[in-house]
């Protein structure tokens, strides 16, 4: 039976699992590969550490030339992380006729369509199923289950950790800061949480899925992407109250040929089935021509569950193997790029204004939507206890991007308006 050699970059979280699937599902993966699958070489930082695996420590090495410069390595399995140096080191895989199984969404996001072309140049495969939404199989969903469909409309809850955030801001009326801390002392959130606080590392997976999804090569500058940590406790109580949820929400949309992808704190109704996806979950919600509403859901992130998808990874390159097809995938970003501009771009959007509390505000306030075409769905005004000021929450129709923007100025030149407290898309 054929042996297939892997060298294995990074035995952490994600390695560590794919080490334990080889292990633990050996005699099932050999059957659908009709292969042995074997690790040749792990690369870490330190080979000292005490590892949470029984593996040959003679395996390890610091050096990352015994994997991508060796001979004895068919498939390189890269998840240690990082851009510059692990693009190097997947492009010299490459280019010595390795296959290439990644987690790395950084670097799937920013130089995917480069190292996929250097793939297919030398004859060889790169998979990153788990780049995006961990044990989510949303990339061969993309790619394979509707090949035969044209997709509209994605909408992800791509970020675990803030999805935790906001689910317990939700649930136990918590503000961003303890709940950030409770994250990172439960190891959710990274010490430096900026990337998924930001909404970084869910725009660098919405670039992955709208290039796969609507098959045109959408970079991560394509991207408008805004975090949550603007968001108050306030903002979700008042979006309970009128029937919304607030998630970080990734929106890639396709107009005609044109599409726009963006990342943003959103207010999704509660009917709406993303509403409910809770603390570290991940789910994708894909709306094709054809097959009308579809949504996966799962762990977007744990050992196991990224290593089951980079293991399946490794099963499809294997398969490819004894049948001869590497490489031979045609291009799936095979558009033209056309974004969509801003007066193309429609959406709800949920407004929570801080105003003086006194009469003609409210019609002052109305006329700015009137005067730009934005036409409102509900208008709600209370008083606000902290001072002789209300709060008007406003939720509009569906308007374009621009109008809302050209409302958003003028609110901001009004004296009666002391504060846009908050902006909100409104899905669902
Ligand atoms: P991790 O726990 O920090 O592990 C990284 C591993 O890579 C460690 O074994 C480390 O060695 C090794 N490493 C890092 N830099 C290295 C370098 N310059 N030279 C040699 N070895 C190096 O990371 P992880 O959570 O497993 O994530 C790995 C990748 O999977 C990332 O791209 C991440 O975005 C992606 N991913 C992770 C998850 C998740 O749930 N964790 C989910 C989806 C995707 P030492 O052990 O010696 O320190
Ligand atoms: N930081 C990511 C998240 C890990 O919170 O979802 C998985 O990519």
């Amino acid at each position: 039976m054929e042996t297939i050699r892997i060298g294995l970059m990074g035995l952490g979280t994600v390695g560590t699992g794919v080490v334990r699937i080889l292990n633990d599902h050996r005699d099932d993966l050999t059957r659908q590969t009709g292969s042995t699958i074997e690790i040749r070489r792990v690369l870490v930082q330190n080979t000292e550490k005490p590892r949470d695996i029984a593996l040959d420590s003679s395996l390890l090495t610091r050096e990352a030339e015994d994997i991508v410069a060796a001979d004895d390595i068919d498939v390189v399995v890269e998840v240690m992380g990082g851009v510059e140096l692990t693009k190097g080191l997947i492009e010299r895989a490459l280019r010595s006729g390795k296959h290439v199984v990644t987690a790395n969404k950084d670097l799937m996001a920013l130089h995917g369509a480069e190292l996929v072309a250097i793939a297919r140049e030398h004859g060889c495969d790169i998979y990153y199923e788990a780049s995006v939404a961990g044990g989510i199989p949303i990339i061969r969903a993309l790619t394979e289950s509707f090949s035969s469909d044209r997709i509209k409309r994605m909408f992800g809850i791509v970020n675990g950790t803030t999805n935790f955030i906001l689910t317990k801001m939700s649930q136990e009326g918590a503000s961003y800061e303890d709940v950030l801390k409770e994250a990172q002392a439960l190891g959710y959130a990274e010490a430096d949480p900026t990337s998924d606080v930001e909404g970084l590392d869910a725009a660098r997976k919405m670039a992955i899925l709208a290039t796969l999804g609507f098959r045109m090569n959408v970079s991560l500058a394509d991207v408008d992407a805004k975090g949550i940590t603007g968001v108050t406790k306030e903002d979700i109580q008042y979006g309970k109250r009128l029937g919304y949820e607030l998630k970080l929400l990734g929106v890639a949309e396709r107009d005609g040929e044109s599409v726009s992808v963006s990342v943003q704190p959103a207010m999704v109704r509660t009917s709406h089935p993303l509403a409910s996806v809770n603390g570290v979950f991940n789910a994708v919600y894909v709306y094709g021509e054809a097959v009308g509403e579809t949504m996966f859901y799962g762990p977007g992130a744990g050992s196991l569950p990224t290593a089951t998808s980079v293991v399946a990874d490794l099963v499809a390159v294997v398969k490819n193997m004894r049948m001869g097809v590497n490489g031979k995938t045609l291009s799936t970003a095979y558009k033209e790029k056309k974004l969509q501009s801003d007066d193309r771009i429609f959406g709800k959007f949920f407004l929570l204004l801080h105003v003086e509390d006194k009469a003609g505000v409210l019609a002052q306030i109305t006329q700015a939507f009137a005067a730009n075409e934005v036409s409102l769905e509900s208008v709600l005004q209370q008083p606000n206890q902290e001072n002789p000021k209300a709060e008007i929450i406003i939720i509009t129709h569906d308007t374009n991007m621009s109008g809302m923007k050209n409302v958003i100025r003028e609110l901001e030149s009004m004296d009666v308006v002391n504060k846009i407290k908050s902006v909100y898309r409104v899905v669902g």
